[in-house]
């Protein structure tokens, strides 16, 4: 079928030309005179094109007098200029091939307003709904701008694996990945479960990062970047965490922690750029459905330095904040999404890079700073804190010196032997480095104003949910 999608039809097709289009209907309304407006929407562009079928048409009463929301047709029809309001064009019918009926008492993407709880209860057709056509479409851009950002300064894309033996953050959140029988796995002498029976001869997990698999790729052909599916099997039931999230992990070649934040900034700022310029339809839908400031908040970071500054006098603001904190903070404690959204949404108004966090908070693969002039030990991490979301990245610059890494390895109770192979990049030609870490989701959050993580995935996986 030569099939022209909506979006063409819409805005570039001319008019008298004669196409066929395919998709869901939206709308039908019967006009008294004899001829009935159908509203048809295909995924293409947020529009619906109107298509305008005639009481002569040979299926007129047997099929569309009867159409439904939900209903699919293929129709073949001339696009004349439209009478109506909003539109350039609509579709004069010449055809309408009924493909697939939806009972109307059934089908459940009626036209009232659902709530975005009882769409999570229909993951297989709420992409047939605006909201989350408008979501998938710019979820779809912003993968695209992160490819075209790297790509554009020559960063190759490195596939890193999503079974793996090592825990990249150490927060032992990893789901284990086995072929052990549950009721009875083998045991060894010691009464723990004999591994060595297992698939890989050796307990496995999902991958919480592929950074550790990257690095590698970095310090053997300069500055690469990772995009995948990412795992955390953390009991946290907030519109901010998922089981499975996707995120982009670039590494910089002969990089400090100065450079990582630059390199994040420009491609947060690209992303927001790209989504303003290429998905208008769809962001006027969320500034007007959603978030009345999404617009104004893209476009204003765009134009704006984010504020940088170190995690020790972040922690002096909220010590004077006179803020009654549900978690304490003081110098030492990580810092939660309270402390994170105080900082960007009301004492700077802007996004925030927090850098040199303690490192007892930290992973062991962070660069371990001088000590400050009280002694306190911090590393070279930093943390991306946008409005509403809070973190929505993180980073650092990597321990590049041996011995360092092998003191915060056993600092962090690691088995050094496991990370044998990491270490050898140390080994042999060592070079400064480092990264970071964007949560994919939450930056579709942020471009679109979507209040839950869980509305800006297609099937969420979050604790007890792993539906559809
Ligand atoms: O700060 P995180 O844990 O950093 C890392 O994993 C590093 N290894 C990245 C690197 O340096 N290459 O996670 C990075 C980002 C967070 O800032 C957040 O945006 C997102 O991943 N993230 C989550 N997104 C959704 N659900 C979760 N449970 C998330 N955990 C982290
Ligand atoms: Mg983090």
């Amino acid at each position: 079928m030569n099939r022209t999608k909506i979006k063409q039809a819409l805005t570039q097709t001319p008019v008298g030309q004669d196409i066929t289009i395919g998709g869901w209907v939206r709308t039908v309304r019967h006009s008294k005179g004899g001829f009935s407006f159908i509203s048809l929407n295909d995924g293409s562009c947020f529009a619906q094109i109107q298509v305008i079928a005639d009481k002569d048409l040979p299926n007129y009463e047997s099929d569309i007098v009867s159409l439904t929301a939900g209903c699919s047709v293929v129709v073949t029809g001339v696009l004349v200029e439209s009478q109506g309001k909003g539109q350039r064009v609509e579709l004069q019918a010449g055809e309408v091939r009924l493909l697939g009926a939806a009972d109307a008492e059934k089908y459940p993407m009626q036209q009232k307003r659902h709530t975005f709880e009882y769409l999570r209860t229909q993951a297989h057709l709420r992409p047939r709904t605006n909201t989350f056509g408008a979501v998938a479409r710019v979820r779809n851009r912003i993968c695209s701008a992160i490819h075209e950002f790297f790509q554009q300064r020559d960063f190759l894309y490195v596939h890193t694996p999503i079974i793996t033996a090592s825990d990249c953050e150490g927060a032992g959140e990893m789901f284990n990945v086995t072929t052990l029988e549950a009721a009875a796995p083998p045991k060894t002498d010691d009464g723990t479960i004999d591994y060595d029976q297992d698939f890989f001869s050796r307990q496995t997990f999902l991958t919480v990062s592929g950074q550790l698999e990257v690095e590698p790729y970095c310090c053997s052909l300069g500055d690469v970047y990772t995009f995948g599916p990412t795992f955390r099997a953390e009991n946290s039931n907030t519109p901010r965490h998922l089981a499975e999230f996707w995120m982009v992990e670039p590494e910089m070649a002969f990089c400090d922690l100065q450079g990582d934040a630059d390199v994040a900034e420009e491609m947060l700022k690209h992303i927001f750029k790209t989504v303003l310029s290429d998905c208008d339809e769809d962001m006027a839908f969320f500034n007007q459905r959603i978030d009345k400031t999404v617009i104004e908040t893209l476009q204003h970071i765009v134009n704006s330095d984010f504020v940088r500054l170190p995690y020790t006098e972040a922690v002096e603001i909220l010590e004077k904040a006179g803020k009654q904190w549900e978690y304490p903070v003081g110098w030492g404690t990580d810092l939660q999404t309270e402390h994170e959204r105080y900082l960007t949404e009301e004492h700077f108004k802007s996004p925030v890079i927090l850098t040199d966090y303690p490192a007892s908070i930290k992973p062991f693969y962070m660069r371990v700073n001088e000590p400050d002039a009280d002694g306190r030990q911090t590393v070279a991490a930093m943390d991306v804190l946008v409005p509403k979301i809070g973190e929505i990245i993180g980073g650092a610059q990597r321990e590049e010196r041996l011995d360092v890494l092998e003191g915060r390895m056993d600092e962090c109770d690691m088995n050094k032997d496991d990370y044998w192979w990491y270490a050898d990049l140390r080994r042999y030609g060592t070079i400064p480095h480092a990264g970071f870490g964007l949560g994919l989701e939450r930056c579709v959050q942020f471009c679109t104003g979507m209040a839950n993580i869980r509305d800006v995935i297609p099937y969420p996986r979050t604790p007890r949910n792993a539906d559809f």
